[in-house]
């Protein structure tokens, strides 16, 4: 089956099979790229590690966590709509995820950090990434 590229900003090459806006797409990671604190808007989604390692960070009531958790090969992270996270890399070797969204994925909020809080800071739409 043919597919198409897409890049996401602030991680890596997304391979969509044509036809759909988003996933399931293989996700490459160099060491030190991250997605920064985003949501999926009124999409749920599921990502696993094929390869590598991946760090999630989430933000409960809105402040950021100072660590994340750890995810090794086989990890499986699932969550609905406006779950927010920061993925990334933080190993010296590249990883690799495989993502899956429902509906597929048209918005993303983009946030910052303020004073310890997350701030909504931009809104992406499928065309963007
Ligand atoms: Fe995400």
């Amino acid at each position: 089956m043919a597919t198409r590229a897409t890049q996401v900003p602030g991680t890596c090459l997304v391979t969509t099979p044509p036809g759909r806006a988003s996933g399931p797409g293989v996700n490459g990671w160099l060491p030190g790229q991250r997605t920064g604190f985003h949501d999926h808007g009124r999409s749920a989604g599921a990502f696993t590690v094929a390869q590598g390692c991946l760090r999630e960070r989430t933000a409960p009531g809105g402040r950021p966590e100072p660590t994340g958790a750890t995810l090794l090969p086989g990890s499986v992270r699932s969550f609905g709509p406006w779950y927010v996270h920061d993925v990334g890399n933080g190993s010296a070797a590249p990883a690799v995820s495989v993502h899956a969204y429902s509906p597929p994925l048209t918005t993303m909020d983009r946030f910052a950090v303020s004073g310890g809080r997350l701030v909504r800071a931009s809104v992406e739409t499928a065309g963007q990434w």
